[in-house]
């Protein structure tokens, strides 16, 4: 099949190309994310690789299928960027990535953690300027705390086991109990509960309608004072807006996000050059108490080449079949 793979990086042709070895897929590459515009540059190919931040609406989707495109291959988990009821309308077959690598996010969950926690980030800047002096990097034991997971599916099971070696309590709120958690020392409680008691919170859930700003006022007017937020999962998760008065007027201690509501005109772009627009991005990285990564969590080798895998592996079962093998129905929608 020839497939146009979008939002390409370097690091993604390198392991995409590996895993298409020996194969007969034609995979062209763009650096450029699809949005209506670009998507007339499928043009002849029977299959599109999309990502995290490239916009798979009703108008692309039908722009795509007008082309010839019959399937998407996400190279994600996440599909809250797809409207999956056009797709559903027109025939088109969505494939995603269910499972990579839940190591890789719960261990870059626990290293903004750690590095807020400790204040890293501000010590190494501190040693490289020749400052020695410990005031306002003053940080807890995560022993004996609590830390409360929203969302205990495959990475949030990863960085309860992760935690509970740390010697923390652990509380979760899932619709569906995870016995790997259970086993670990989870004890599932209503929302509410885990708020007001987790010292450590961190949002592992999927963005659905029931989770969009699950974290905004009403949340952040119960949480322990001083908690620290983490959140990995997706942007809009929480409310930007509210964080930031709750990081203003001290209820929340911290914040360390690998994810943004606005990230897609920002994130995987080198800016460095230019004027930052984003006003509500801009005021979170004024916070001494704020960390910030990129959508990087998903970062590591073995997690890069299980995604090359899948999604050529979903492209190999479309082909054979007319089916991914990790197909997208609309009846994930309600998440
Ligand atoms: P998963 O499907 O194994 O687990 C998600 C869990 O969330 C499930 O147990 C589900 O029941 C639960 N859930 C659904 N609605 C909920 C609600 N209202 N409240 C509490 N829990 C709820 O998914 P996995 O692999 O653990 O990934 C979780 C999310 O992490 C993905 O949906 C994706 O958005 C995000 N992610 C972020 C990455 C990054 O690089 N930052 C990389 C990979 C995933």
């Amino acid at each position: 099949m020839e497939i146009v793979v979008y939002s390409t990086r370097p690091y993604d042709r390198r392991f995409l190309d590996a895993a298409n070895e020996g194969r007969a897929h034609r995979l062209r590459y763009l650096d450029a994310r699809l949005d209506a515009t670009t998507a007339l540059a499928a043009a002849g190919a029977s299959a599109v690789c999309a990502f995290v931040n490239d916009r798979l609406d009703a108008e692309v989707l039908a722009s795509l299928w007008a082309q010839g495109v019959r399937l998407v291959v996400l190279r994600c988990a996440g599909f809250n960027h797809v409207d999956l009821e056009a797709a559903a309308r027109i025939g088109m077959a969505i494939g995603r990535v269910p499972e990579y690598s839940p190591h890789a996010v719960a261990e870059h969950t626990v290293a903004l953690m750690l590095t807020l926690n400790r204040r890293i980030h501000r010590a190494h800047a501190r040693v490289r300027e020749g400052n020695f002096a410990l005031d306002g990097l003053l940080g807890f034991d995560l022993y004996g705390k609590t830390v409360g997971i929203i969302g205990t599916g495959k990475i949030g099971a990863c960085f309860a086991r992760i935690m509970a070696g740390f010697g923390c309590r652990l509380l979760g709120s899932d619709p569906r109990e995870n016995p790997d958690c259970i086993a670990v020392g989870m004890r599932y409680v209503p929302l509410d509960e885990l708020l007001r008691d987790s010292d450590v919170l961190s949002l592992h859930c999927p963005l659905t309608p029931a989770t969009r700003h699950v974290i905004g006022r009403e949340a952040l007017a119960i949480v322990k004072p001083g908690a620290m937020l983490l959140n990995t999962s997706r942007g809009a998760v929480i409310d930007t807006a509210a964080v930031i008065s709750a990081l203003k007027n001290g209820r929340l201690g911290s914040l360390g996000i690998d994810v943004y509501e606005e990230e897609a005109d920002l994130f995987f772009r080198d800016l460095s050059d230019e004027v930052l627009h984003d006003d509500v991005f801009a005021r979170l990285l004024t916070f001494p108490n704020v960390l910030v990564t990129g959508h990087q969590a998903f970062f590591t080798v073995e997690a890069l080449a299980a995604i090359a895998e899948t999604t050529i592996a979903n492209v190999d079962a479309f082909a054979a079949d007319g089916r991914p093998r990790h197909p997208v129905g609309i009846e994930k929608i309600a998440g």
